[in-house]
């Protein structure tokens, strides 16, 4: 069953009711100022940190689902004021009254939202403009009647007093800390900033104000919601003040339409610093300075400036969608591939795991393994962001090689709470520098002068860094030469040296043993093709290669005691017995080590790696995607740690990890199975599962990080969208892998793995600064490739650099037998 569709055209979801499964969400900003908002308009705002720089409120396991948000209610005043006048919310929420007709259209960084009741036509557009800190609604409301129209227009929000987290806890002070100013039709939230703040928010309406509310009681009435304020009722605000208790920003316009006339009215929830030593509007006044304010509120109040901003937004994205773009035989692939994929990329990139509808924004910070992943996917879109992101994650890298497992937005510094030890994510960086030196050329990005821990005088160039890295794994090696898990290694929950017993502990940072036994072949893996990376980059630097000889004692390593004898094994626990074995009861065969170990080419030439897949075909993989172990732990096992902490078939128990399905369908690649490689592919991919979406639940257009497994009941329900390495590594995966379109040291490499009943695709992809058009062929069955550059045949498969100055590279890839 579907709730909406495609529109490839438009580059938007089409959702055709407002009561989907769970509330469907996009993100409004690219850059600094983001809001996340759900098909009826709720969700929340914050300037660059979710948790420490939030605007609006969000009310977490709420009943009714998503309500508050960006509240828009219309009233038709032309009835008598009787106890219940003809009131409505266009965007369904928080009103909920039924709709002649409803429609949201999620866009790349906009949303739109059009619904019609009784004659009266309501189009809100949402959007972020670039470059600035605020949030637009404009809102078009048509009179399709064949009379007058007398209406009011009412707008809320509901204040965040910018630490979330202390906001949804420490009432004792928040409930008097409260503070608003209100000037010329704009509501200014200025809570704590007669001491330490110099930001404030701001919710403006471009139209004459008929009142206004900032205080909640007075907007909604005492023990009432959003979903029947008083205020919208008696059709009249009260021009509170808020002092304390709960401020917002509620504003009242009267719309009077004549028959198909129709007007818009512009509301800007916005966030504004001022320099500190110059807050107030005179010094010794408690006023706000909003002398550099003011014009940006005028500016976006006028209707005209909006549609500028608007379709510079769009231009944006036109060109970042342009960096690559794809026309195979297959529509979700095509629209995946084209838009949403990079799309929820972009949008990774950006929060990492922090704000979402299943991450709160009070939580985590920038994951170091994460931002590294999610890279991968990015690079080619903005390579001098991604740039600057590699710096600031090698930054929080420790002396010793190790790194931080998680950094704050804000400061930039690595997070104490959290700390690190995670064994895995120091090699990470190594994947992501060689992922920019691969699509950029540019070289000087290993000379960047980089601290450790960011400590000032400890700069070291950027190469030294993954030198560090990698010595990192090799300083800790296990009884079996394999490395060390630490903490954990990429799965998280795979806690080998916390034997916790305590509700509530950490599973990560409750570190009970030694750690110098329990090792990971997960590591084992990734160290091999890290080292592959830093052969690459050894190579172009003319030096000799450091670490191949540690790799080729890795593999070997992993041979002895990583290979099970019909897949990769997982780990060692504590006591050094096996994990993911046969030998094992339960958790006999893990996803992760299939996917690293043959990504980094063991077992290719042999067999080997044909025969661990043919175990993952049989064993883990399902319709809805191939799960992460088998069998499911059924009960806890204190020596496994917070894995077995999940009921069989959700999460890191045996759900499907998304993120780890492309590293299979890249394996699958490696030993030329395209139409396995691609059918994995398309049993994860949101469009392909629009159809099941009463089963999926979550969002058709962008990837969720689990899928039930098949030991849940719910099978193939999705949670946790939006915010996953699986916007990456499945962006990876199917235009580098099975389309085979993928950045080397050396240029670009054409090597489709297709599947078989494709006839071919075409391709245009932005590298290093050419356009290169390219065409896949198809003349007959196998993988081998056959490349003419500009009507030359060349030999082998990277299309060597054009010289300066070319604009367009014309590549005919035949694929086939050989
Ligand atoms: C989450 C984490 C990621 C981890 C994965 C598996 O997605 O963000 O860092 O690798 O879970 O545990
Ligand atoms: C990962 C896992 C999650 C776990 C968390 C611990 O993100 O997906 O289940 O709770 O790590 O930090």
């Amino acid at each position: 069953m579907r709730y909406g569709h495609f529109d490839d055209e438009q580059r938007e979801y089409v959702i055709e009711r407002p009561d989907t499964p769970l509330p469907w969400i996009n993100y409004l900003g690219c850059e600094e100022h983001f809001g996340i908002i759900s098909n009826t308009g709720g969700g929340y705002s914050f300037n660059r940190d979710a948790r420490l720089r939030r605007l609006t409120r969000y009310r977490y396991n709420s009943a009714p689902l998503d309500t508050g948000g960006r509240c828009l209610y219309l009233r038709d005043d032309a009835l008598e004021p009787g106890p219940a006048p003809l009131m409505w919310s266009p965007s369904w929420q928080p009103m909920r009254r039924e709709l002649d007709h409803y429609e949201c259209r999620h866009g790349m960084g906009y949303t739109l939202i059009r619904s019609r009741l009784k004659g009266i036509e309501a189009n809100i557009r949402y959007f972020v403009p670039l470059g600035d800190s605020l949030e637009i609604w404009e809102v078009t409301i048509a009179n399709r009647r064949s009379r007058a129209a007398d209406l009011s227009l009412f707008a809320a929000v509901e204040f965040c007093l910018w630490d979330a987290l202390d906001d949804a806890t420490n009432f004792q002070r928040n409930l008097s800390v409260g503070e608003v100013e209100v000037a010329d039709g704009v509501i200014y939230h200025k809570s704590e900033y007669r001491e330490r703040r110099n930001h404030f928010a701001y919710f403006a309406c471009s139209a004459e104000v008929a009142g206004f509310d900032t205080q909640r009681e007075a907007f909604l009435g005492p023990y009432r919601g959003w979903e029947s304020p008083a205020g919208v009722q008696a059709g009249l605000l009260t021009n509170s003040i808020a002092h304390g208790w709960q401020p917002i920003g509620a504003q009242h316009t009267r719309l009077q339409l004549k028959p198909d006339e129709a007007k818009t009215v512009v509301f800007l929830l916005g966030y504004h610093e001022n320099p500190t030593d110059d807050k107030f509007e005179t010094a010794g006044s408690q006023i706000l300075n909003k002398r550099s304010v003011t014009p940006i509120i005028a500016r976006y109040r006028q209707p005209q400036e909006v549609e500028a901003a608007f379709l510079a937004l769009r231009h944006y994205w036109d060109e970042l969608l342009g960096k690559l773009s794809v026309t195979t035989p297959d529509p979700h692939t095509n629209r995946m591939v084209n838009i949403w994929n990079v799309y929820q990329v972009m949008t990774t990139f950006n929060l990492s795991r922090s704000a979402s509808y299943f991450e709160s924004g009070v939580g985590r910070g920038m994951g170091f393994r994460d931002s590294n992943q999610d890279l991968l996917g990015f690079v080619h879109l903005a390579p001098e962001r991604a740039r600057q992101r590699i710096l600031d994650l090698a930054a929080t890298q420790l002396p010793g090689g190790g790194a931080y497992h998680q950094y704050q937005p804000l400061t930039k510094l690595g997070n104490n709470d959290i700390g690190s030890g995670f064994n895995d994510d120091p090699l990470w960086l190594v994947l992501a520098a060689a992922a920019h030196l691969k699509e950029t050329g540019d070289w000087s990005l290993l000379e960047d002068r980089v601290a450790y821990d960011n400590q000032p005088g400890t700069e070291e160039p950027l190469y030294a860094h993954l030198q560090r890295s990698m010595r990192y794994t090799l300083d800790r090696l296990g009884p079996h030469g394999l490395p060390l898990i630490g903490r954990a290694d990429w799965n998280d929950c795979l806690n080998l040296n916390c034997f916790s017993e305590t509700p509530g502990q950490s599973f990560q940072t409750t570190t009970n043993k030694d750690g110098k036994v329990a090792e990971s072949v997960f590591i084992a893996g990734l160290f091999v093709l890290a080292a592959q990376e830093m052969a690459g980059i050894a190579r172009h630097q003319g030096e000799v290669d450091a670490f191949s000889e540690a790799a080729n004692k890795m593999e070997e390593a992993i041979w002895v005691a990583g290979w099970d004898g019909e897949w990769f094994r997982r780990a060692y626990d504590d006591f050094g017995n096996l994990v993911g074995s046969k030998e094992c009861q339960e958790g006999q065969i893990f996803i992760e080590p299939q996917g690293v170990c043959i990504m980094a080419g063991l077992g290719v030439e042999d067999g080997l790696a044909q025969q661990a897949l043919d175990a993952v075909a049989d064993r883990l993989a399902t319709a809805h995607g191939i799960v992460l172990h088998q069998p499911a732990y059924s009960r806890y096992y204190l020596h496994l740690g917070e894995i077995s902490s999940y009921p069989p078939g959700y999460k890191e128990n045996a759900g499907i990890f998304c993120h780890t399905n492309p590293w299979i369908m890249i394996a699958e690649t490696r030993i030329g199975r395209g139409d396995r490689a691609y059918d994995y592919y398309l049993r994860i991919n949101p469009s392909a599962r629009e159809g099941l979406s009463e089963v999926h639940r979550c969002e058709p257009y962008v990837y969720a990080q689990m899928i039930a497994g098949r030991d849940a009941p719910a099978h193939g329900e999705a949670k946790n969208s939006w915010l996953t390495g699986t916007a990456a590594w499945n962006y990876v995966a199917i235009t580098q892998w099975i389309l085979g379109i993928r950045p080397t040291f050396e240029g670009l490499e054409v090597t489709p793995v297709m599947p078989s009943t494709w006839d071919g695709f075409e391709a245009e992809r932005y590298y290093r600064g050419v356009r290169y058009l390219v065409q896949v062929e198809r003349t007959g069955p196998g993988n081998e490739v056959q490349l003419e550059v500009d009507g030359h045949p060349i030999e082998g498969t990277v299309v060597t650099l054009p010289p300066a100055g070319a604009q367009e590279v014309r590549v005919i890839a035949k694929v086939g037998p050989g």
